[in-house]
């Protein structure tokens, strides 16, 4: 499975963390950037993930800025992607679970490295439940008409 991974400035450090991580489970991982701490736009990379996830270049995503919040809030932009922004490996599982959210966003200022990694274990393992949930999802894909 392919993973289309991102972050900011706010983000790099942890991206680092979860590209490293996602390779060591055999993760096919496309890292798209960025590739320091130097101050950047977390919507550039948000918006590069999220097409590369809409057009099935890559089955899922991750994006990580500095709460995961502005990464979330602009991927949801992009027609097809279900970007959930997710501190607790509790709300990993549900959001996919739920909501067969195609994107984790994470926030590097809000949650360490090994909790992130296991967010990320938790959401990869997990599976969209369909029934109701697959009623909900298209009601929200309804929605981008
Ligand atoms: C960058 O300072 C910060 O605003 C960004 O990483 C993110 O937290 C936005 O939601």
């Amino acid at each position: 499975m392919k993973i289309a991974i991102g972050a900011d400035h706010g983000g790099y450090s942890l991206k680092e963390v979860l590209k490293k991580h996602l390779l060591e489970r055999g993760f096919d991982v496309e890292d798209f950037g960025t590739f320091d701490t130097q101050s950047c736009h977390y919507p550039v990379y948000a918006e590069k993930v999220a097409r590369a996830v809409a057009a099935k270049e890559a089955e899922l995503g991750v994006l990580v800025c500095g709460t995961g919040i502005g990464m979330s809030i602009a991927a949801n932009k992009v027609k097809g992607i279900r970007a959930a922004a997710v501190s607790d490996c509790f709300t990993a599982q549900a959001t996919r679970e739920h909501n067969d959210s195609n994107i984790l966003c994470l926030g590097e200022r809000t949650v360490g490295p090994g909790l992130a990694m296991r967010i990320v274990d938790t959401w990869l393992d997990a599976s969209f439940l369909g029934g109701r949930h697959q009623t909900r999802v298209d009601m929200i894909s309804a929605l981008e008409k």
